[in-house]
């Protein structure tokens, strides 16, 4: 089925590079598939080397005079994207449920989400201070100024085909630098559409440059980015192999690198939390997106005196929820984005099952009348997951609650940062000098107390340990955009 947009025009099709919508250097395309059946209803430039040098020219050319623009004239253009995100809400909640396979509101839940990153960063730009600095001798005057770094490459993952790209590109064009983006293959278009919309705020030519490639041709985009060095900034959010070949492939560059990578989020619950809440905080945290998040609850640990109660609310909830097409208005769980992932998942499962997981509801891909395509997973939860287990040790990405049962305060804390990875964690309980305690153990650059909802423009994004650095959102956020230059200047009598 064609996608129908009330304003078909964003849907380009086409790189931008510079002032001008092009198809890749070599004429070759890339399908667009939609996840829930797998049938391809868009194409985009399935861009090289010389696609990606191009949008560094630009980039680089645009610099001087996009960083010597006055911030409030940035600003002022990063609030026309916003009215214009925020006027397409349903064009672009259209495209990503089609392209990525959330839920309609959902689709348009993340638009606005998306559009909260530019509304704080169109507000940061015209705050990038710097300091005054007492003097250590007569005579001098020391100072601080941030200034733009210069060409950043955005790389951005298909998860939150919006959300993604506009907090990195929105901190980036707020502190004076230009970009080059390449979204992900699989949910190229609601970037292009994004991009579009920049434009009609009033971006300057070559201020910000989008291509798109497939898996295959990535790498070839990718390095030519890393080599250059007028990219000083390499942006990025996906797995964590992919972010450590980053750091080493830009080393010979020393790019300044924001790296978002993989978690493994641990969600606790002790004997004396609020129950209910639990059940409500993890089913917010586990099934959006249908699990597809970095920041989902990965190992669910249920202290032993609550765990059969809490396993028997969890799965009233969990088998309640409707799975379907995206654009079914009752859909809460819509297809998961690709055969990888799916396949994942039932490795994952069969994977817990062969160990001595149960099964307490759901366990199974989906497939009917209703579902007619390959890639839908009934909600799942399983009990008595051990630390072993592939879902303990690997991220799932997909609809599946993994549940084990811990007797002390000590053993969970040790199982909980038992993981390379330090993104998210959660814990619900109601003793608050054990919420400090937790809180401060946890290795976890983000931690939820009895609060599955996390996400918010104003506060810092990023993980700690193979989770990656660097962080997005908040007054942080537009740090990692910028460098310290300090200032000394003499003979002040
Ligand atoms: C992610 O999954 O990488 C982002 C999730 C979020 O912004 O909450």
């Amino acid at each position: 089925m064609p996608l129908t947009l009330a304003r078909q025009d964003l849907l380009p099709g086409l790189n931008l590079i510079g002032k001008h919508w092009v198809p890749a250097a070599s004429g070759a395309t890339l399908d667009v598939s939609d996840p829930a059946t797998d049938t391809v209803f868009a194409q985009v430039p399935d861009s090289g080397a010389d696609d990606a040098r191009a949008a560094v020219d630009a980039a680089s050319a645009a610099f001087p005079a996009w960083r010597k623009l006055p911030s409030r004239d940035r600003a002022q253009i990063l609030k026309k994207w916003l009215a214009l995100i925020t006027e397409h809400v349903d064009d672009l909640g259209r495209l990503i449920s089609r392209e990525q396979g959330k839920p309609l509101a959902e689709g348009k839940g993340e638009v606005m989400y998306a559009a909260s990153y530019v509304e704080w960063f169109s507000e940061e730009a015209v705050r990038t201070y710097g300091d005054m600095i007492p003097e250590p001798a007569m005579g001098r005057k020391l100072m601080t100024v941030k200034e733009p770094v210069g060409v950043v490459a955005a790389i951005t993952p298909w998860n939150f085909p919006a959300a993604m790209i506009a907090r990195k590109i929105a901190p980036a064009l707020a502190a004076g630098c230009t970009v080059v983006a390449k979204p992900a293959e699989d949910t190229p278009l609601t970037s292009l559409a994004l991009v579009k919309l920049a434009r009609e705020a009033g971006l300057p030519d070559g201020v910000l440059n989008i291509v798109t490639a497939s898996r295959a041709k990535t790498p070839e985009v990718v390095d030519v980015w890393l080599a250059d060095k007028r990219v000083r900034k390499v942006t990025f959010t996906g797995s964590t192999a992919v972010g450590k070949h980053l750091a080493r492939a830009s080393a010979d560059t020393l790019k300044k690198l924001s790296l978002e990578l993989g978690g493994n989020a641990p969600f606790i619950v002790f004997d004396d939390a609020d129950i209910d809440a639990a059940v409500d905080g993890l089913m917010v945290a586990k099934f959006r997106n249908g699990g597809q998040t970095c920041v989902s609850p990965n190992r669910v640990f249920v202290q032993s005196g609550v765990h059969a109660a809490f396993v028997e609310k969890l799965a009233a909830k969990v088998g309640a929820l409707k799975v379907g097409p995206a654009t079914d208005s009752t859909s809460q769980i819509g297809p998961m984005i690709n055969s990888r992932a799916i396949d994942k998942i039932e490795a994952h499962v069969k994977d817990a099952l062969a160990g001595g997981a149960k099964v307490v509801v759901g366990g199974a891909r989906i497939r009917d009348s209703e579902r007619d395509g390959p890639h839908y997973y009934a909600p799942t939860v399983l009990d008595g997951v051990t630390t072993t287990m592939a879902c303990s040790c690997e991220e799932t990405f997909g609809p599946v609650v993994a549940v084990s049962s811990f007797d002390t305060e000590a053993q969970v804390i040790a199982n909980a940062n038992d993981t390379p990875y330090g993104l998210a964690a959660y814990f619900y309980s109601t003793d608050i000098r054990r919420v400090w305690r937790v809180a401060d153990a946890l290795e976890s650059g983000i931690v939820g107390i009895n609060e599955g909802a996390l996400a918010a423009a104003s506060a810092p994004f990023g993980g700690v340990k193979e989770s990656g650095y660097g962080r997005e959102g908040s007054r942080y956020g537009l740090d990692d955009y910028m460098h310290v230059k300090y200032l000394c200047q003499g003979q002040v009598i």
